[in-house]
């Protein structure tokens, strides 16, 4: 089953088709230059981009993918969590095209689809991932913190999420700091490669203490923020490469502390990861060391586009959807929810 998913719940512009797991056309179009000098996403501002890009996206993927649009069987399309008026443009685009050309309709959650990116496959089929349930979704990306209990097919708990920023909303605010760039978290992540990534200052990890799976950043961050203004400039220039690392250590050393929690409560030992975060390479280190060390296993998306948003994680997540047989069936009830969230 052929489909064409379409993702823009934030400040990617994204289309892909899917053929089960197996991505044939992949297209993304960043906004990030276009918000970079904001230092944050500007919802109105990535509305008006995915206008203009959608079009020439979807052309994008379909013609990479090899196939005539004819060809196609469903059109799928994340309706939430994510701004409203960014998911909108994605849900009126994909409602357009299913009616024009007769073809079935599929709504995908975009957290979903940051756990499906999993079992993305490239278009000879590889990797091939055999997942055995239950397993434990750590999804960490710009608007999201959360820990999923994934029981089954689209049987997902939630077990416990960020109270206030999501860890990747951390890592860019301390970049926005130190004047380092939006996004922060790739810059952070290199960064922090060059001094071995230590820990100097040992900022704060809130929550730590408490028994719940909940994440908290903000704390950390208004820490970072007052040990900035008690140094000089000079001095921060000096220190930045360990500024960085070790504000890149309290928050996954956050995460980590989270995670070996649920391991205990649950007794599940496999893992995946998802969302922007998941891309660092210190964090995966210290993942691949933590399961070891307790006979478990953990799986990252395939590649780094399929870390970060994207559509083919949405159409894989549809080919799932698919498979059980749950299409739209009237267009017109399908809406966005930005607050979308898996059960507790
Ligand atoms: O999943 P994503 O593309 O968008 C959301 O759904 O939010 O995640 C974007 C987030 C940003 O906060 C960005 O700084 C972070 O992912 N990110 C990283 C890395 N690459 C992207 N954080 C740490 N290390 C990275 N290599
Ligand atoms: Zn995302």
């Amino acid at each position: 089953m052929k489909i064409l998913a379409i993702e823009t719940s934030c400040d990617e512009t994204a289309a892909a088709v899917v053929d089960g797991q197996r991505v044939l056309g992949n297209s993304i179009y960043s906004q990030i230059l276009l918000h970079r000098k904001w230092g944050g996403v500007v919802p109105s501002l990535a509305k008006k981009a995915h206008q203009e890009r959608i079009d020439p996206v979807i052309a994008t993927a379909v013609k990479k993918a090899r196939i005539d649009f004819k060809d196609l069987d469903v059109i799928a399309v994340t309706y939430g969590p994510g701004l409203a008026i960014a998911l909108e443009v994605g849900i009126d685009k994909a409602k357009e095209l299913a009616s024009r050309h007769d073809k079935k309709l599929i709504a995908v959650n975009h957290m979903e689809g940051h756990i499906y990116a999993n079992l993305a496959q490239n278009s000879q089929g590889k990797p091939q991932r055999d997942l055995k349930f239950p397993m434990l979704a750590l999804l960490i990306s710009g608007g999201h913190t959360e820990l999923v209990l994934w029981t089954g097919d689209l049987e997902f708990k939630l077990l416990g999420e960020t109270v206030d920023d999501a860890a990747g909303e951390a890592l860019d605010k301390a970049a926005k700091l130190l004047n380092l760039g939006y996004p922060g978290g790739p810059v952070i992540d290199r960064i922090s490669g060059q001094v071995n990534n230590r820990d100097i200052y040992k900022f704060p990890r809130p929550m730590s203490k408490s028994d719940d799976l909940n994440f908290s950043f903000s704390g950390l961050k208004t820490a970072f923020y007052y040990h900035l203004k008690k140094m000089p400039p000079e001095e921060i220039s000096k220190q930045l490469k360990y500024l960085v690392s070790s504000f890149q250590e309290a928050v996954i050393d956050s995460l980590l502390l989270k995670l070996a929690k649920a391991i205990q409560q649950t007794g599940v030992r496999k893992i995946v990861v998802g969302g922007g975060v998941s891309a660092n390479q210190y964090l995966r280190q210290r993942l691949r060391f933590l399961m070891k060390k307790i006979n478990g296993e953990v799986i990252f998306p395939p590649q780094k586009y399929l870390c970060t948003d994207n559509a083919a994680m949405i159409g894989v997540a549809a080919a799932i959807r698919a498979q059980h047989n749950l299409f739209i069936k009237d267009f017109a009830q399908l809406d966005r929810q930005p607050r979308l969230s898996f059960h507790k």
